[in-house]
């Protein structure tokens, strides 16, 4: 043990709490919060304390073992509202605008990034909102965490383009991501993507064209002459703005917005 700092790669971001510790345990001269910032940990620590922050164990990844599964409704919201879900909605501000605009409805953001859903959470709390909460896990185990037809919308909001992605296995609108939605969107649940990326836009036309799924609403300029194919109330849905929608916007870059809904063949496993 030399004393030296560990050398930490700063393009991974975010520390995972199990690789910090793993580092800590080989240079125990290192506390913790020397390699996350004392504020991450405490934001992690309040996370596990916060009604709106859902952190499954492991254990509870397997389906529906974790006990709100199916549940939603009745134990988490007190309510059978319809239910929408925010898929990597990072900080939040889709759901939580919404919420705010539709108290007869529930939402739930959900992220693996816990200092992004942390401020969310805060939002949430600060403002006593009752119909949000935020799961923290990968997408990719999302259907494990809600039953046959409990959610109505998912939105997908400026999600990673993942242009290299050519077998679909990490695009959240791509087929391998279609399918574990259909396990749990009601019958006729839609699907709305935003994107500046007009690689995702066309990669999700794609998808949906080749899975024969029902294309409901296209354009490539939401705020040319898409919203003006709006009634009044999905216009104000869909005038919400998130924080790196506004970064995009700040760069002049035109919105992408498509609505479908899945093909009913998924539903069977054809
Ligand atoms: C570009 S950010 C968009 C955040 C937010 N929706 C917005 O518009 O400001 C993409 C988000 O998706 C999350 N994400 C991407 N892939 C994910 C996955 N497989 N599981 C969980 N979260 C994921 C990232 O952590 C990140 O917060």
């Amino acid at each position: 043990m030399d004393g030296k700092m560990p050398q930490v790669n700063g393009r991974q971001g975010e520390w995972r709490r199990q690789n910090s510790t793993a580092i800590c345990e080989r240079f125990p001269t290192f506390a913790l919060s020397d390699l996350m910032g004392k504020n991450k940990l405490a934001h992690f620590a309040e996370m596990k304390v916060l009604r709106c922050a859902i952190e499954p164990e492991k254990e509870e990844y397997i389906p529906g073992r974790h006990s709100l599964s199916g549940n939603w409704g009745k134990d988490f919201f007190g309510n059978d509202n319809p239910i929408t879900l925010e898929l990597g909605c990072g900080k939040g501000e889709y759901a939580i605008a919404l919420a705010r605009k539709y108290p007869d409805r529930n939402f739930i953001g959900v992220d693996v990034k816990g200092a992004r859903l942390w401020r969310g959470c805060k939002t949430v709390e600060e403002e006593g909102l009752p119909n949000v909460a935020f799961l923290r896990i990968r997408i990719e185990f999302v259907h494990h965490f809600f039953h046959p037809g409990e959610v109505e919308h998912i939105w997908l909001t400026f999600s990673d383009p993942q242009p290299k992605d050519k077998k679909e296995t990490k695009r959240l609108s791509g087929k391998h991501f279609l399918r574990r939605y259909a396990k749990f969107l009601a019958p006729g649940g839609r699907v709305h993507l935003k994107t500046d990326s007009s690689f995702l836009y066309h990669a999700t036309h794609e998808t949906i064209a080749k899975g024969e799924h029902c294309l409901l609403f296209d354009t490539a300029d939401l705020y040319g002459e898409g919203l003006e194919r709006l009634d009044a109330d999905r216009r104000d849905l869909l005038q919400v703005k998130t924080f790196y929608e506004q970064k995009f916007l700040a760069q002049n870059k035109p919105i992408h917005y498509l609505c479908f809904t899945l093909n009913d063949r998924l539903n069977k496993n054809i």
